[in-house]
């Protein structure tokens, strides 16, 4: 019913241009056609309704109207016009001057070797963009939730030694107050000249002295202060780690430095890693790169928990930072169970997951490789061999 619908209001466009017999006026896909010089000829309702104008108006317009030269499809050459066949994303412009995502292709009609004009079918994907960015922000939500679980078990182990300690050291002091109230009673004697209450107050003095321990008491002072400190620097480590971790997104790229973004990622993710493997780092004397530090933070947590978890029994994950020519590059290397060419090619498909449900969204490639390509035209290179391990090669531009 729905179906026909569709079908009629298409139908309806096509009789207004006596194009009925076109099956292809009837889609909802936006097609235009033009002349050989890229003058618009016709245009389905779709492209009206995408684009502001109305049939008649788009008639007899450039096609270069409708878009810019600043695209993966330059909308102003026609001599890319006659050969893209195959889709990309770009932006149309319509009448308003708003900017809409579509995927189109577009391709030459030809009188034999005569180019006679250019054929452009495109699909409006700005619901599937925004369903994206939606789920690009849930993605990240997924991840501070982890980070969060992993961050409130590193917090509260430290945490429960220092309480435990102070505990114990209020009892501690109770212990030496009385030892010095004894100490103080001895001392008024002393100072009376009553040497009999003198020798008895001593004698309580010795005795409390021994009932508390005073010398293991005394150590034990010591190494409960140190271990407290110690914990409460931890704590106060892991905080500080997440405050740079979670920078709030600058507008814009600041010079950063990538081996401590790594290390306090590293901090923050060493829970989930600690047990099954061994990091070994290498990082290099690096120069201070343009960089979303917060969005490469997030790629280097995806990329260590990927490796993290490609290790199943006992392994190593080694990083390594370094400089090649204009490029500064991070590599983690994992010794896990690698990829199959097939699952290779897939990795930075959004949703694209071999883990169990509940383990793994499939989008953390996906959004590094947004992040590193598309924010910040660098590199995201991946090798791996099944059964060995897999190396992924973040290349950021050292003049972004
Ligand atoms: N270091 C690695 N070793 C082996 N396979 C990997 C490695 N990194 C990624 N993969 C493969 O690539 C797939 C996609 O990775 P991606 O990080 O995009 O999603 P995920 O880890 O499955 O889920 P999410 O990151 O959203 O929790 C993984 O399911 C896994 O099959
Ligand atoms: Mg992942």
């Amino acid at each position: 019913m729905e179906e026909n619908a569709l079908h009629n209001t298409g139908q309806r466009a096509a009789k207004a241009h006596g194009d009925v017999d076109n099956p292809l006026y009837s889609t909802l896909s936006i097609l235009i056609v033009t002349d050989a010089r890229g003058v618009i000829q016709s245009a389905n309702t779709a492209a009206s309704d995408l684009l502001g104008y109305t049939q008649e108006e788009m008639r007899g317009q450039p096609l270069s109207i409708l878009g810019t030269a600043n695209q993966p499809l330059n909308l102003q050459s026609l001599e890319e016009l006659v050969r893209a066949a195959s889709h990309r994303e770009v932006s149309l412009q319509t009448q308003s001057g708003a900017l809409v995502p579509v995927l189109l292709s577009s391709s030459g009609i030809y009188d034999g070797a005569k180019l006679t004009g250019i054929v452009c079918v495109a699909l409006d994907i700005s619901r599937n963009k925004m369903l994206e960015s939606q789920l690009v922000q849930s993605e990240k939500m997924a991840s501070i939730g982890q980070l969060a679980a992993g961050v409130a078990h590193e917090i509260n182990n430290p945490m429960g030694f220092i309480y435990s300690n102070l505990g114990t050291l209020s009892g501690y002091i109770e212990d030496l107050s009385q030892l010095l109230r004894k100490y103080e009673t001895l001392e008024k004697s002393v100072q009376k000249g009553k040497l009999d209450m003198a020798s008895s107050n001593l004698s309580a003095l010795t005795a409390e002295k021994e009932r508390i321990d005073l010398a293991y008491l005394m150590e034990d002072i010591g190494d409960l202060i140190t271990e407290s400190l110690d914990g409460a620097n931890r704590v106060r480590k892991i905080v500080l780690n997440l405050k740079e971790f979670s920078h709030v997104g600058r507008a814009e790229k600041m010079p950063s430095d990538l081996n401590s973004g790594l290390e306090s990622t590293l901090n923050i993710v060493s829970n989930e890693l600690k047990y099954k493997t061994t990091i070994e780092k290498e990082l290099g004397d690096i120069p201070l790169v343009p960089c979303f530090m917060q969005e490469i933070n997030q790629v280097f947590m995806n990329l260590l928990v990927n490796a993290g978890q490609a290790i199943t029994d006992q392994g190593t994950i080694h990083i390594r930072t370094y400089r090649e020519e204009d490029w500064i590059c991070v590599r983690v290397t994992d010794s896990g169970k690698g990829m199959s060419p097939e699952v290779q090619k897939r990795i930075f498909e959004p949703f694209f997951t071999t883990k169990r449900v509940g383990e793994g969204t499939g989008l953390g490639l996906s959004m590094a490789y947004q992040i590193i390509v598309e924010k910040h035209g660098g590199q995201l290179l991946v090798e791996s061999t099944e059964g060995q391990g897999t190396t992924f090669t973040v290349r950021l531009p050292l003049h972004g």
